[in-house]
C-alpha cells in the first residue's frame, strides 16, 4: 500500500465511527509543504450534505483518526485534514523501498490489456516533427503502462496504403535512384514523390497515369503490388533506423493495409445492420440521434443551424476510407488481441476522426475504452510551425542529428578528458535524451517552441541535468574502498533535507498510477526533476562519506534508492542515463 492508500484506509475507518455508516474518502498530496504532506476535505464535503460546521467535524474524525506511528494530524482553514507524516513513518517506508524492486508503484494495471497506437507514420512522406510528439508520447505511455503491470501491445499503424501509391508508383517507374534507396530510402522515396507531384502539376496527363496505377494497385496488378512491396520494405527499413535511435520498440506493425481484405465486408455489416446508409452513392454514418446534437460527433453547427456531419467508409467509386480502416482495425484488436483499452496518440487535427470512430465502434457494439491521446503542435522561434530554411517541415532525423552533434560539443566543453567511442556514446544518449526531455516535460495539449539552448542546458530543467545528477550520484559509490550492501542498511533520517528527499522517494509510486489518468507524462517529467533537486539540496546539507557508520549508511542507502528511482523514472520517460558526463 502506497502512503496516500494507507491514510485513506485509516481515514476510513474514522469516518465510518465518526458517522455510524460506512464511509470512504480521497487524500491528496499537499500543494503546499508548509501545511503537511497529505490533505483531505472529506469534513467540508461531508458536513455540507449533513448541514453541520465543517471545523467540529472534522475534530471528530481527528478524534477518531488512529494514525499511530504513521502521523500527525490537524485542522486548517474552513475544515481541511491536514496530515504530517512523521520521519520515522518516511524512515521505515524507504527502508522498505530499497528492498522493493518496484520501488513502491503498485500493479495497477494487471489482468488488463491495452493497445498503444502511435507514431504511425505515413510511407513515402516523411517522419517530421509532428511525429516526434507522437513517438515519444506513445513510447512513454507504454512504458509506464508496463510498468504498472498492464499487458501493453505497441502498434504502429503505419499509413501503408493510399492515394499517394499511385504517385509513387509513377516515380518509381521514371525517376528512381536504384543506388539512393538502398543507402537512404526515406528520402529518396520524398524525392521521388516531390519529382512527380511537380510534374503532374505541369502536364495533367501524368496525374491521370498516376490515378491508372492506382487502380492498377488496388485490383491487384502484381508488377505494382512488388513495387508497393518493395517500398514498404524499404521503408520499414529506414523506420527501423530512426526507432532504434530512439529506442522505441513495437510490438506489431500493422498498417492501413493489413486491412483490405476486411473492409469490403465491414461495409456490408454497417449496412445490414442499419449504422450506415448510401447518400450519392457513398456509403455513410449518419447521427442515431442518441445523443444532445451538442456531444454529437455526427452533427455540426453551421450558420444555417445543425446540419449532418457524416463519415464517409465507402466512396461513390467504390474505394475505403481512413475511417473503415480505423473500425476494421478496432475489431481486429478487441476479437485477437482482447484490448480492453486502445489508446491512440495523435494530434489534435484528428480529434473528430477519432470522436466519430468511438461512436460508430459503439454503436458496432465494440465496447472497450478508447482514448484519442492528441498533442498540439512544435514551434520554430517565429512561434509559427517549425519549419527549414527552405520552408519544408523538419525531418526527425536531422533533428535528433543536430541534438547529439550540439550534446557532443557541450560535452567536449564540460569534460575535455572524454574522447573518442566513450565521448560519441555519451552524446548520443544526452542528445536524443534532450529532445525527449524536452517533448514530455511540456502539457502534450500546448504547442510548444522548440529550443536548442533550453533543452540542452545543464542546469535546468533538462534531461542532461538529470542525467548529470544520475551520474553525480554513481560517483559517490565509486568512491568507496568496499561495495555498499544497500539492502542491508536501514534508514535514519533527521535533517530535514533528508526528510524530504524521503518524501519524495516515497511519493514515486504515488505519482506513476496518476500519469495514466489524463495521460500526462509531463507529472513524471516534474516528479524527476523534483527528486533531483531535492537530492542536490540534500547533497549539500548531508556529508554523506565523513559521516559516522550509522548515518553513513543510511545516507548511502538514500543515495542509492534515489539513483534507482531517477534511472527508473527516466527510464519510462524514454531516457538513457550514462556512466559518466
Ligand atoms: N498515419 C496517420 C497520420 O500520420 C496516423 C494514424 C494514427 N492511428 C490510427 N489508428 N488512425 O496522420
Amino acid at each position: 500500500m502506497t502512503l496516500l492508500q494507507e491514510l485513506e484506509s485509516r481515514l476510513a475507518t474514522a469516518l465510518t465511527a465518526t458517522l455510524g455508516e460506512s464511509t470512504t474518502a480521497t487524500v491528496t498530496a499537499a500543494a503546499d509543504l508548509r501545511f503537511g504532506d497529505y490533505q483531505s476535505n472529506a469534513a467540508m464535503v461531508l458536513a455540507k450534505a449533513r448541514k453541520t460546521n465543517p471545523r467540529a467535524l472534522a475534530q471528530e474524525i481527528i478524534d477518531h483518526l488512529a494514525l499511530d506511528g504513521l502521523a500527525t494530524a490537524d485542522i486548517a482553514g474552513p475544515g481541511f485534514i491536514n496530515f504530517r507524516i512523521l520521519p520515522t513513518a518516511y524512515a521505515a517506508r524507504t527502508t522498505a523501498l530499497i528492498r522493493d524492486e518496484r520501488l513502491g508503484v503498485p500493479a495497477t494495471g494487471a489482468g488488463k490489456t491495452v493497445v498503444v497506437d502511435f507514431s504511425a507514420p505515413n510511407v513515402a512522406k516523411p517522419m517530421h516533427v509532428g511525429h516526434i510528439r507522437s513517438t515519444i508520447i506513445g513510447d512513454s505511455l507504454s512504458r509506464i503502462a508496463r510498468f504498472l503491470g498492464f499487458t501493453v501491445i505497441a502498434d504502429n499503424h503505419i499509413g501503408d496504403w493510399g492515394t499517394q501509391f499511385g504517385m509513387i508508383i509513377y516515380g518509381w517507374n521514371h525517376f528512381l535512384d536504384e543506388a539512393a534507396l538502398v543507402s537512404d530510402p526515406i528520402s529518396e522515396l520524398v524525392r521521388v514523390y516531390r519529382l512527380v507531384n511537380a510534374a503532374a502539376k505541369e502536364d495533367p496527363g501524368v496525374l491521370e497515369t498516376c490515378k491508372a496505377e492506382l487502380v492498377k494497385l488496388q485490383a491487384g496488378d502484381a508488377t505494382n503490388l512488388a513495387i508497393w512491396q518493395q517500398c514498404i520494405e524499404v521503408s520499414k527499413n529506414g523506420l527501423q533506423k530512426i526507432y532504434d535511435r530512439l529506442d522505441v520498440k513495437f510490438d506489431h506493425w500493422l498498417g492501413e493495409s493489413y486491412y483490405n481484405e476486411r473492409l469490403a465486408g465491414l461495409v456490408d455489416e454497417f449496412l445490414e445492420q442499419g449504422i450506415a446508409r448510401e447518400s450519392s452513392g457513398a456509403i455513410c454514418i449518419f447521427s442515431d440521434n442518441s445523443k444532445p446534437r451538442e456531444e454529437d460527433p455526427f452533427m455540426v453547427h453551421k450558420e444555417e443551424g445543425w446540419t449532418d456531419n457524416p463519415a464517409i467508409i465507402r466512396k461513390a467509386d467504390g474505394g475505403f476510407l481512413y475511417a473503415t480502416t480505423d473500425l476494421a482495425t478496432i475489431q481486429f484488436r478487441i476479437d485477437e488481441w482482447k484490448a480492453d483499452h486502445i489508446w491512440y496518440v495523435v494530434g489534435v487535427p484528428q480529434q473528430l476522426h477519432f470522436r466519430q470512430l468511438f461512436d460508430a465502434a459503439a454503436r458496432w457494439g465494440k465496447t472497450g475504452d478508447f482514448k484519442h491521446i492528441g498533442f498540439g503542435s512544435i514551434l520554430g522561434d517565429d512561434r509559427k510551425l517549425m519549419k527549414t530554411r527552405s520552408g519544408d517541415n523538419v525531418g526527425l532525423i536531422e533533428v535528433l542529428e543536430e541534438a547529439v552533434e550540439r550534446a557532443a560539443k557541450a560535452i567536449a566543453e564540460k569534460n575535455p578528458d572524454l574522447q573518442g567511442e566513450e565521448a560519441a556514446a555519451i552524446a548520443e544518449i544526452v542528445g536524443i535524451g534532450a529532445v525527449k526531455f524536452a517533448e514530455l516535460s511540456q502539457n502534450r495539449l500546448t504547442d510548444y517552441v522548440f529550443s536548442w539552448d533550453r533543452m540542452l542546458a545543464l542546469q535546468g530543467d533538462t534531461a542532461p541535468y538529470l542525467q548529470y545528477s544520475h551520474v553525480r550520484i554513481r560517483s559517490i559509490f565509486r568512491k568507496l574502498d568496499a561495495p555498499f550492501d544497500a539492502a542491508a542498511a536501514e534508514v535514519i533520517l533527521n535533517e530535514e533535507a533528508e526528510i524530504h528527499l524521503a518524501r519524495l522517494l516515497v511519493r514515486f509510486g504515488e505519482v506513476l498510477p496518476t500519469i495514466l489518468e489524463d495521460f500526462r507524462p509531463n507529472l513524471l517529467a516534474n516528479y524527476v526533476l523534483e527528486l533531483a533537486r531535492a537530492f542536490h539540496s540534500f547533497f549539500e546539507a548531508c556529508p554523506v562519506l565523513k559521516a559516522d557508520e550509522s548515518t553513513r549508511s543510511s545516507r548511502l542507502a538514500l543515495c542509492e534508492l534515489t539513483s534507482r528511482t531517477l534511472k527508473q523514472g527516466l527510464y519510462l520517460l524514454g531516457i538513457k542515463v550514462p556512466e559518466r558526463m
